[in-house]
């Protein structure tokens, strides 16, 4: 039996506007074991980055609880919250995020800095190291928009490997590929995943529901039963 990476009971989250709170996440439930490749399918509106950006401890919620690797979330105060993130939890996302005044190189090497304590030295090897993975070793001196689409993206696969995080969360990675690129995208998440990367993905590409260990359906807020549409 796998070990369980994260757990998520009854988590809630609504947001304020005015005075009116409008319920997105509504008790949800999940578990995600350490090796599997997650998919979470639903609409444009669903819900679907609020709930990975629980998951990533980009946001807190309001009700449930949450574990990862048996530690409890909502106990960690900010500073330990942003820690906890920049160790375990690697970050893709549909448009990239790469800073277009920096380098290549010096994109993969922001979670390095966040995390402090590697020289100048270190940082550089693992960065050529996680560039290297995604096939990008002739770019590190490239900005990002002297890249093609599919090749800003690798760049921000490796940026979420560099400090070797054992979950990568992606929000619609292909949203901004077409079909072909998007395939390669999610090759390299699939051989990540085979090399023990725990992925979760959220989209709407039915494609990627074919590569799922797990697929999950996300409506208004709740995850659909088998069967439901
Ligand atoms: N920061 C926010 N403030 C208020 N409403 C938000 C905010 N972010 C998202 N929403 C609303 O929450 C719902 C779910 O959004 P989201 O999680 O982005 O869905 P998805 O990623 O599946 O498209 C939508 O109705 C959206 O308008
Ligand atoms: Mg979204």
């Amino acid at each position: 039996m796998p070990q369980i990476l994260l757990k998520i009971k009854g988590l809630t989250k609504s947001y304020r506007l005015g005075k009116r709170a409008y319920p997105v996440l509504k008790s949800l439930d999940l578990c995600v074991p350490e090796g599997s490749f997650v998919v979470i399918m639903g609409k444009s509106g669903s819900g679907k980055t609020t709930l990975l950006n629980m998951i990533g401890l980009l946001d807190r919620f309001d009700e449930g609880s949450y574990h990862y690797q048996g530690v409890d979330i909502a106990g960690l105060d900010e500073n330990r919250r942003c820690s906890f993130r920049n160790e375990h939890i690697g970050f893709v996302f549909q448009q990239f995020h790469l800073i277009e005044a920096l380098s290549v190189a010096q994109n993969v090497e922001i979670p390095l800095i966040y995390h402090g304590g590697y020289s100048y030295r270190r940082r550089l090897e693992r960065v050529k190291q996680s560039l290297d993975e995604l096939g990008l070793a002739d770019k590190i001196n490239n900005y990002p928009n002297e890249l093609s689409g599919g090749e800003q993206q690798r760049v921000s696969i490796s940026r979420a490997l560099v400090n070797n995080p054992d979950l990568i969360l992606a929000d619609e990675p292909t949203g901004a590929l077409d079909t072909e690129t998007g395939r390669q995208v999610i090759t390299q998440l699939m051989n990540l995943n085979k090399q023990g990367k725990t992925v979760l993905v959220v989209t709407h590409d039915e494609e990627m529901k074919r590569y799922a260990t797990e697929c999950l359906r996300l409506k208004d807020g709740v995850f659909l039963k088998e069967g439901e549409a």
